[in-house]
């Protein structure tokens, strides 16, 4: 029996729902019931019908599924799923930036652990980030975190003014402005896509056409007319684009934008996850129940 065959059966076993970030490996996102972004797959989890939920994806999107839905089973299928990006700052830390800034709004991009979240008023992700930023008065004081190229890029698109951590992702940050003016004179006629955690989304802003989460690069290759686009993010969004439109030559904005990460889960570790309960996330429930008021505020937006 494939593997594919053996996940899609222990699904029905387990009556288990499998969402699939769009990075995920090709084969895994092919026997996901749902693949998309931070915001969309979040949502999927709050609506979760099914008792078990294995989350193809890294550790704080399975966290936030848990939180958002305490009586569902979370499964993340390799606990070494981490991220660079929530790495980049701890609760403690956040404390004493918040000490720093009494009264400050605290806006906490979903790329962080569950005890960030707890610290943070808001939670947002890349494709909702501006409309929750500008949903804060005006006279606010607000502190964005962890990513500075997100941050910046949220910082032009809603005029606000924002204190900003100095986190970045380690694959994004490495995309450059100097490597994106290179592609583009290399392909002229190309349509140009980023992410914003790219370190090359405001600096090059004349050379990217759209700054996009990786659900809106998706949307945004079922409706292209462009003979080639490039795409400045994490190459596993190629699978979807490429599906979506095959008349489009999709190009990465480099071949090794690949995270580390998001790479980790395989299809034999879903397979073992669905067949041995493995690995059960758990939030501690003081932090969840604050983490929580942050993410229905994001999940609302
Ligand atoms: P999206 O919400 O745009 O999918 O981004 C998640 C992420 O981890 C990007 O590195
Ligand atoms: Fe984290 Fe960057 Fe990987 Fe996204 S691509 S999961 S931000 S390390």
């Amino acid at each position: 029996m494939s593997l594919e065959t053996e996940v899609q059966q222990l699904k029905e076993e387990r009556n288990a729902l499998l969402l699939a970030h769009n990075y995920q490996r090709p084969e895994v996102q092919d026997v996901a019931d749902y693949v998309g972004d931070s915001l969309y797959l979040s949502r999927k989890a709050v609506d979760a019908e099914a008792p078990v939920i294995c989350f193809a994806g890294v550790r704080f999107m399975a966290e936030t599924a848990k939180i958002l839905n305490p009586g569902k089973t979370v499964l993340l299928p390799d606990l070494a799923a981490g991220c660079g990006l929530a790495d980049s700052i701890t609760a403690e830390q956040l404390r004493t930036w918040k000490a720093e800034h009494p009264g400050a709004v605290v806006v906490a991009y979903i790329n962080t652990s569950a005890d960030v979240k707890a610290e943070a008023d808001y939670c947002c992700t890349s494709s909702n980030a501006a409309k929750i930023v500008s949903s804060i008065p005006a006279d606010r004081e607000i502190l964005f975190l962890p990513d500075i190229f997100l941050g910046e890029h949220i910082r032009k698109v809603t005029g606000r003014t924002m204190h900003l951590w100095m986190g970045d992702c380690p694959v994004h940050a490495k995309l450059r402005p100097e490597d994106l003016a290179r592609a583009r004179a290399d392909h002229p006629g190309a349509e140009v896509v980023a992410h914003p955690e790219c370190g090359c989304s405001t600096a090059a802003l004349p050379h990217v056409d759209r700054i996009l989460s990786t659900d809106g690069m998706v949307r945004f290759a079922e409706e292209t007319r462009a003979p080639e686009v490039l795409v400045a993010t994490e190459v596993g969004i190629l699978h979807r684009m490429r599906r979506l439109n095959p008349t489009t030559k999709f190009l990465p904005l480099s071949e090794g934008a690949i995270c580390p990460y998001m790479k980790q889960i395989d299809l034999t570790d879903v397979r073992d996850s669905l067949a041995q309960n493995q690995f059960q996330i758990e939030v501690p429930p003081a932090i969840a129940v604050r983490a929580r008021l942050a993410l229905e505020r994001m999940i609302a937006a």
